[in-house]
């Protein structure tokens, strides 16, 4: 059958073979893919987010940032873009892990490791407590 219908186009088996693989990746997708890399036992779980110096709780999945989570659960916080460039909502994050869809501008990556996070995009990892930075 795929030789009838390679002949039929006038393709060669051996300029099928040549294809390489990385022709079929579909750039559009990467970004998704990429999300969905994370850890299958970890995708969808729940977590709870503290805000230090606060009695107040709110959970989020692994797909929902700190941000949203907290606007659901009746917390204000400073907020602007939504989409990690201008840093209005950045904080400290005192415990716990997040995950970034794509490594946005608005944090460098010293601030990552000292613990800065932007919560209109971090996504949960585990429990975590922030404090405003
Ligand atoms: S609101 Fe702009 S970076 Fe979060």
């Amino acid at each position: 059958m795929r030789r009838a219908l390679t002949s039929a186009a006038g393709i060669t088996s051996k300029a099928t073979e040549s294809v390489p693989a990385s022709y079929f990746q579909n750039s559009r997708l990467m970004g998704k893919v990429q999300a969905h890399s994370i850890p299958l036992s970890t995708r969808m779980k729940t977590f709870r987010i503290q805000i230090d110096g606060q009695a107040v709780d709110a959970e989020a999945d692994s797909e929902t940032s700190l941000f949203t989570a907290m606007t659901r659960a009746g917390i204000a916080w400073p907020v602007s873009c939504r989409n990690g460039t201008c840093r209005t909502c950045i904080a400290r994050l005192l415990k716990g892990k997040v995950r970034y869809e794509i490594p946005w501008p608005g944090l460098s990556a010293e601030e990552k490791q000292e613990g800065y996070c932007l919560p209109c995009v971090a996504r949960p990892l585990a429990d975590v407590v922030i404090v405003p930075a």
